[in-house]
């Protein structure tokens, strides 16, 4: 079975390719949105669990408002064009940031689809929107000091309190357009994560370059710093790092 359940894509490159083309920059957001489908679907297919796709960041409120408004737009339109295809799929829709600046109608499309898929079983697909990984964390530490004055936190504690406690850690980060870094997306998730950056600009990834990536990732062995193949995830390295620990020190004294 392969390790991979959940995955999450930085959909980079869309301006460059629709600069190589001669067209405006928005051009290849509007061909991304295209793919965007064909992905979803595909990781349906390969029965993930699920999939988080970096649809627009904090810091992507700095450009041109024309861009920022072409992005706004094709989230509503996804929703529209596929809100049937979520629901028939059993798909669990979901946008993860702060969503106070979309339009009021965006919103409520938004609000809506989610409260209509929420109890989906299927692939959990979310959405970062107005996201960022740095204060996705201070938000959580703050929100759990505010409820807990005077106690400290723990991994748990802070995991509860994250924006993905429904879906958990990532297993693989895809980053499409050539460029080598995470940018601010899934910071806490990712610890563990495989990652595979593609020189394919995210309007040209295939569904069968996307397929290929995923079980290539599948086959390799994940031990999470150990050195056991059985360890198989997260928690389980850390509970026998702990009881190794111990035997360690109590060797010692
Ligand atoms: C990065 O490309 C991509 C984004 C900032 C937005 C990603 C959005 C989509 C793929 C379409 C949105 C679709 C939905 C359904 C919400 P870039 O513009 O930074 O490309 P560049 O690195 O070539 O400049």
């Amino acid at each position: 079975m392969s390790s991979i359940k959940h995955v999450a894509i930085i959909m980079d490159g869309n301006g460059r390719w629709a600069q190589e083309r001669s067209r405006p920059r928005f051009w290849g957001h509007v061909r991304g949105s295209f793919v965007v489908s064909d992905i979803v679907e595909e990781a349906d297919e390969l029965g993930l669990d699920a999939l988080t796709l970096f649809a627009f960041s904090t810091e992507n409120w700095s450009r041109p408002f024309e861009e920022v408004n072409v992005l706004f737009k094709l989230l509503r339109k996804f929703i529209l064009r596929e809100r049937q295809r979520v629901l028939e799929n059993n798909i669990r829709f979901k946008v993860i940031g702060d969503v106070s600046g979309l339009p009021k109608e965006t919103k409520k499309l938004i609000s809506e689809l989610e409260y209509e898929s929420a109890n989906n079983d299927g692939l959990k697909l979310s959405f970062a929107f107005g996201y960022g990984g740095r204060k996705e964390i201070v938000d959580a530490v703050n929100y759990f000091i505010s409820q807990n004055p005077g106690k400290e936190i723990s991994e748990d504690d802070l995991e509860k309190r994250l924006l993905t406690n429904d879906v958990g850690d990532v297993d693989l980060l895809i980053r499409t357009g050539g460029n080598h870094r995470i940018s601010n997306f899934l910071l806490w998730q990712m610890a563990y994560a495989e990652i595979s950056f593609t020189e394919t600009m995210w309007p040209d990834l295939s569904i069968d370059e996307f397929r290929k990536i995923v079980l290539k990732s599948g086959q390799v062995e994940r031990r999470f710093g150990t050195v056991e193949s059985e360890i198989s995830n997260v928690r389980g390295a850390q509970l026998k790092a702990r009881e190794h620990l111990k035997l360690f020190q109590n060797n010692i004294q």
